[in-house]
């Protein structure tokens, strides 16, 4: 099939190489030059696992191009909004603006037949809103929505081999013509046995900011638990590990730490709530006011152990945080809870050193304020608390005998209780988990 992508930031360039891998022809369309001219080379312009690799080999056949002139989506079957949907400033809801402007040049491009397919995260009521837009245009186009429920790190391989697939057509109906055409797109992830529900339009978007919200419940229930075991000697990770046993319950998502961050769960919660608020549906989910503020609370527990940690001061303790992207593999710093941990010791007085694999172009961009240091051993170097904020292998693996001998203070604070604490403790290391005793 001949297929646009429209927005080519972490899912649309994704998106648009994997459509690519599966056959298709593919031409992805962003309005930033530079991204448009990385793309072509091959050169992924965020670090995600595989896509170079990808891009490089699908570029090689000739399926994929990119371009920033939307004209080129003229002669697709098959157009796909992939643009961002960030929080407006000050405020919860979702801007749309990137949604509205990459509909808006789209519309003279779609020709009859044409299937439009919303990925973005929207509020509730989008897909209706500009189904009655592109009618007005072409009547025989028609628009689906179909969620995205990748994750960074692995965005690849999601793409590829989904979970699910929702689609939301106008009648909910299996026999709408635009289900045959995603049918086609999605051939062989579908052939290989990955299940696909029809719905309509608002249950689709539903779907995706609800599993956001149920995920970021969860990981807030543990926090809370992670809370009430720390008033009580109690060990979250062990508790975790029990309810998790419970198949109803699961154990994933049920990490205990400094909370969740990135550019999906943080702002997905606050614009749903926002929209349930215009809908007369705020009272539903002011549960989710709570998940975010026991979200926050982590980042606020975290500086008060590190002080803690540091003999009840932060004045001029070097702390090196490791870690500064939102989750491994990844160098997304939107919303980081690593990176806002940071900035706040540094504003109350510690001298901070931020090291990270991947992330630190990124961070250093947000929070120019910080120090950063690619080599985590000269970061960890003669300072009085390390804080491990972000779970990458290598600071998994690292070891507590080798590095002891060149800090100042052996004190570690693992804000994601990935690390043997017994080991670090019989290194000599003053070790402080979250939620454990
Ligand atoms: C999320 C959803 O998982 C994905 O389906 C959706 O499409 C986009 O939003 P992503 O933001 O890439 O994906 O990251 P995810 O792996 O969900 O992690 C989100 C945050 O939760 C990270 O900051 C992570 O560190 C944190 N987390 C996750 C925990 O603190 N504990 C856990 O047990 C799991």
């Amino acid at each position: 099939m001949r297929i646009s992508v429209i927005g080519c930031g972490y899912l649309g360039a994704v998106h648009a190489a994997c459509m690519a891998h599966l056959g298709h022809e593919v031409v992805g369309i962003d309005v930033d030059e530079q991204k448009v001219s990385e793309l072509s080379s091959a050169r992924a312009p965020f670090y995600e696992p595989g896509l170079s690799e990808l891009l490089e080999q699908v570029l090689n056949t000739g399926r994929l191009s990119f371009t920033s002139n939307v004209a080129s989506a003229s002669g697709s079957d098959v157009h796909f909004i992939c643009v961002g949907t960030p929080q407006k400033k000050g405020e919860n809801a979702a801007d749309m603006t990137y949604v509205d402007a990459a509909v808006a040049k789209l519309l003279p491009y779609i020709s009859e037949g044409d299937v439009v397919v919303g990925k973005s995260t929207v509020p509730v009521g989008t897909a209706a809103r500009l189904a009655g837009l592109i009618k007005e245009i072409q009547p025989l186009a028609h628009l689906v929505w179909n969620p995205e429920f990748l994750r960074e790190g692995h965005a690849v391989s999601d793409t590829l081999n989904p979970d699910r697939f929702v689609y939301g057509v106008e009648d909910g109906s299996e026999d709408h013509p635009a289900v045959a055409v995603l049918d086609e797109v999605y051939a062989a992830p579908l052939s290989s046995g990955t299940p696909r529900l029809v719905t309509d339009p608002p249950t689709a978007e539903l779907v995706k900011t609800a599993a956001n919200s149920f995920l970021a419940t969860k990981i807030s229930f543990i926090n809370a638990m992670a809370e009430v075991c720390e008033a009580a000697g109690a060990d979250v990770t062990s508790l975790a590990d029990a309810i998790g046993m419970d198949d109803r319950i699961g154990r994933k998502f049920l990490n205990a730490g400094i909370g969740f961050g990135g550019g999906c769960l943080p702002k997905d919660i606050r614009a749903f709530m926002a929209r349930a608020g215009e809908l007369g549906a705020d009272q539903a989910l002011t549960f989710l006011r709570e998940v975010d503020a026991i979200n926050m609370r982590r980042r606020t527990r975290v500086i008060e152990l590190t002080r803690a940690l540091c003999d009840d001061s932060l004045l001029g303790k070097r702390i090196a945080v490791l870690g500064a992207a939102f989750k491994p593999e990844s160098d997304d710093v939107r919303d980081s809870p690593a990176l806002s941990i940071a900035a706040q010791l540094q504003l109350q007085g510690a001298i901070v050193t931020v090291t990270d694999p991947k992330a630190l172009k990124n961070a250093a961009k947000r929070f120019p304020e910080l120090h950063y240091e690619p080599d985590p051993v000269n970061a960890i170097s003669k300072s009085d608390a390390l804080l491990l904020l972000t779970e990458w292998q290598e600071y998994r693996d690292l070891d507590p005998y080798a590095l002891s001998p060149i800090v100042a203070a052996a004190r570690i604070l693992d804000g994601r209780n990935v690390l043997n604490a017994e080991k670090w403790r019989a290194a000599g290391w003053t070790y402080k988990g979250l939620g454990r005793p």
